[in-house]
């Protein structure tokens, strides 16, 4: 059987997910593809810490470079965050014909279009399906599902720390301070958790789903954005006692040519289906010119959910590796057109 050797850069949260899952669902995963997935070499920052899951020493090394270079490695899997440093890594990684799969939503976000364009030039698949909402495969929805549809409207919570926290908040009057290091702990919020609780993890999402959903090139600068960290007990009380709920919401809409994308603390109606998405799930509205509105619920965070996304990329991966067809998924390919008021 043909083995795809796979290179890891991070063997943190998401990283210790996908080892759990490519070991453990090991046969499943060669039915679904012809192929034997070995992880091969994985780089972390330091190789001595105790690690969640238990992998062959021999595997790690402290320099991604040793990952990148390594001639035998088919697919990289970026697991670490970053965003310089680390396009820099997955850059030179498509240009030696690597096929590459991130989890990294600041990172698509702040230079999906360089990121696409060298994987395209390359003829290499990029994928990015764990980048927003963890668990959901909204990506690919997005993408495959909808692609006969005009879609209008991307309303969601797609931070699940942020809703971690306001859930806590709301139900047990607990601290929002108390609520962020538990939330840390648990393995949902992000290196530098400012980038949750001040609404940016959210925005980078609404802009990989508004680019992707809108077929234009958005970025930081097209977003309004408000996070939780504002947010007071009372604030949530006074909500509480008028029939709403407080969430971070990201909506991102189309009239015509003209498109808003806002992230902010929202009071939803009690009776909304979005005020009853607790804890660290999220839950996206679709809606489409001919289909109307869809949603979709799922765990927005988290080691094994953010992980099953990043292994179902792997399996289209390996499937494209095995009939040679990489790069030709140009549907997950950010347009390069700008929004009509850039060019104003
Ligand atoms: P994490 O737990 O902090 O893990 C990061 C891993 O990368 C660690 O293993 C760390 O090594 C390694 N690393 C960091 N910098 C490195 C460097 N310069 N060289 C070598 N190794 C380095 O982070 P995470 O929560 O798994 O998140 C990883 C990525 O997934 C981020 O882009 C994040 O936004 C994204 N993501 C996370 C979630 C989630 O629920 N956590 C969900 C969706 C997407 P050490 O272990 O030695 O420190
Ligand atoms: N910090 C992110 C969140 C991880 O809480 O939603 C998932 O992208």
């Amino acid at each position: 059987m043909k083995k795809i050797r796979i290179g890891m850069l991070g063997l943190g949260t998401v990283g210790s997910g996908v080892v759990r899952i490519v070991e453990g669902h090991q046969e499943d995963l060669q039915r679904q593809t012809g192929a034997e997935l070995v992880l091969s070499k994985i780089a972390v920052r330091d190789i001595n810490k105790s690690r969640k899951v238990t992998v062959d020493p021999a595997l790690l090394t402290e320099d991604p470079w040793e990952v990148i270079n390594d001639p035998e490695i088919d697919v990289i899997v970026e697991v670490m965050g970053g965003v310089e440093q680390t396009k820099e890594y997955i850059l030179a990684a498509l240009d030696k014909g690597k096929q590459v799969i991130t989890a990294n939503k600041d990172l698509i976000a702040l230079h999906g279009p360089e990121i696409l364009a060298k994987a395209a030039e390359k003829r290499c698949d990029i994928m990015y399906e764990a980048s927003v909402a963890g668990g959901i495969p909204i990506l690919r929805t997005l993408v495959e599902g909808f692609s006969s549809d005009r879609i209008t409207k991307i309303v969601g919570i797609v931070n699940g720390t942020t809703n971690y926290i306001l859930t806590k908040m709301t139900q047990e009057g607990a601290s929002y301070e108390d609520v962020l290091v538990e939330a840390q702990r648990l393995g949902y919020a992000e290196q530098d958790p400012t980038s949750d609780v001040e609404g940016f993890d959210a925005a980078y999402k609404m802009i990989i789903l508004g680019s992707l959903g809108f077929h234009v090139h958005l970025s930081l600068n097209d977003l309004d954005i408000r996070g939780i960290s504002k947010v007071t007990s009372d604030d949530i009380a006074s909500a509480k006692r008028l029939g709403y709920t407080i969430k971070l919401l990201g909506i991102a809409e189309r009239q015509d040519d003209l498109i808003s994308i806002s992230v902010q603390p929202t009071m939803v109606k009690d009776s909304h289906p979005l005020a009853s998405v607790n804890g660290v799930f999220n839950a996206i509205y679709v809606y489409g010119q001919a289909v109307g509105e869809t949603m979709f619920y799922g765990p927005g965070a988290g080691d094994m959910p953010t992980a099953t996304s990043v292994v179902a990329d792997l399996v289209a991966v390996t499937r494209n590796l095995l009939t040679g067809i990489n790069g030709s998924r140009s549907s997950m390919i950010m347009n390069e057109k700008k929004l009509k008021s850039d060019e104003q």
